[in-house]
């Protein structure tokens, strides 16, 4: 034998020199929950370890994860049912706790990059992405709020807005005003291609946020999330979003959707984003608890594996554990 590939796997060090991919902690966005009162530090049932957050205690947090080297965040906020209505009015208070949110990280860390979920859902008494009319989804509508609530954020001072929901044209619509309102440097992630997944109901959970059982609401998000079967769609729907002003794509979830990940990294010329979501983290934190799978390790298998694919960053609930190991 002239080749033996075992060469280059004989030490730590050799394998180190030959690595293909790594993991910094620049790579990641750390998504961060709010809820509204004092001291409050809540465990999320289906997420163990991960947390929702009141404003006062975020500062501590925010100044941690910077202290650790994670230079991104992505907030959600949990909204009272009472502030729910069907158009998301809540979502463009100028006084909103996403509003408050962004500015209080911006007082505690003006270099954290503020990224926000621009979606109806949390502020949906449905608990839809988009305004229901007779049992159907108003697009057009919807992407009107979706623009409002997007400059909302950036006014508050979010550097990119991430539109979640997967409704025809919102890039365009939010790019739109963004510019109109001289918004210019405001960033665009969207959630290009994001399927419609199981993997999301403990995210659910955290923010009360479930498409609820009433009569003529749809059950699920299947009229605008994508089917799972879909490969070609997912390009189609990230080349569009691209065309339409996004500066960063997203596919979302990961680990089931990495061959989707591999093509749109190949496809197109701007940073693409994987979202490892709720489930994919709930899932090995219950096999980790069980002592069925080695934490850590698994972990770190992951999150290589998402970046091997293609991934540019990582929105991940890991974010912490992983850069605690790195
Ligand atoms: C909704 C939204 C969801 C997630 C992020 N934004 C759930 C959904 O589409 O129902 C899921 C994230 C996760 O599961 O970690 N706009």
């Amino acid at each position: 034998m002239l080749r033996r590939n075992r060469r280059l796997r004989t030490t730590q060090a050799i394998r180190n020199l030959v690595r293909e991919t790594s993991i910094a902690p620049t790579d990641f966005i750390v998504p961060v929950f709010v809820v509204e009162g004092k001291g409050i530090k809540q465990e999320i049932p289906s997420m163990p370890d991960y947390y929702r957050y009141s404003l006062d205690l975020l500062r501590k947090e925010i100044l941690e994860l910077w202290v650790m080297g994670l230079t991104s965040v992505l907030v959600f906020v949990k909204v009272s049912e009472k502030l729910k209505d069907n158009k998301g009015t809540e979502a463009l208070n100028a006084q909103g706790l996403m509003q408050r949110a962004i500015k209080t990280i911006k007082d505690v860390c003006p270099d954290m990059i503020v990224m926000t979920d621009v979606a109806l859902d949390p502020y949906s008494k449905y608990g839809h992405d988009g305004i229901v009319e007779q049992g159907i989804i108003q697009n057009d509508d919807t992407n009107s709020v979706l623009s409002e609530m997007a400059l909302s954020h950036a006014q508050a001072g979010a550097d990119i807005v991430a539109p979640s929901d997967m409704m025809d044209g919102r890039i365009l619509d939010i790019r739109s005003l963004l510019e109109q309102e001289g918004f210019h440097n405001t960033g665009i992630m969207s959630y290009s291609a994001k399927y419609a997944s199981a993997f999301y109901g403990p995210f659910r959970d955290a923010l009360q946020s479930a498409p609820v059982d009433l009569k003529n609401i749809p059950k699920d998000k299947k009229t605008y999330q994508m089917d799972p079967a879909n490969r070609k769609e997912a390009i189609k729907e990230t080349l569009m979003d691209i065309k339409e002003g996004a500066d960063i794509v997203m596919v979302k979830p990961g680990l089931c959707y990495l061959d989707i990940v591999r093509e749109i990294s190949n496809a197109v010329d701007v940073p693409v984003a994987v979202y490892q979501v709720s489930g994919e983290y709930a899932m090995l934190k219950a096999a980790a608890q069980k002592g069925w799978l080695d934490h850590n390790a698994v972990m770190m298998e992951q999150l290589l594996s998402i970046k091997r694919a293609g991934a540019h960053m990582i929105a991940s609930y890991f974010a912490k554990d992983a850069v605690t190991i790195l």
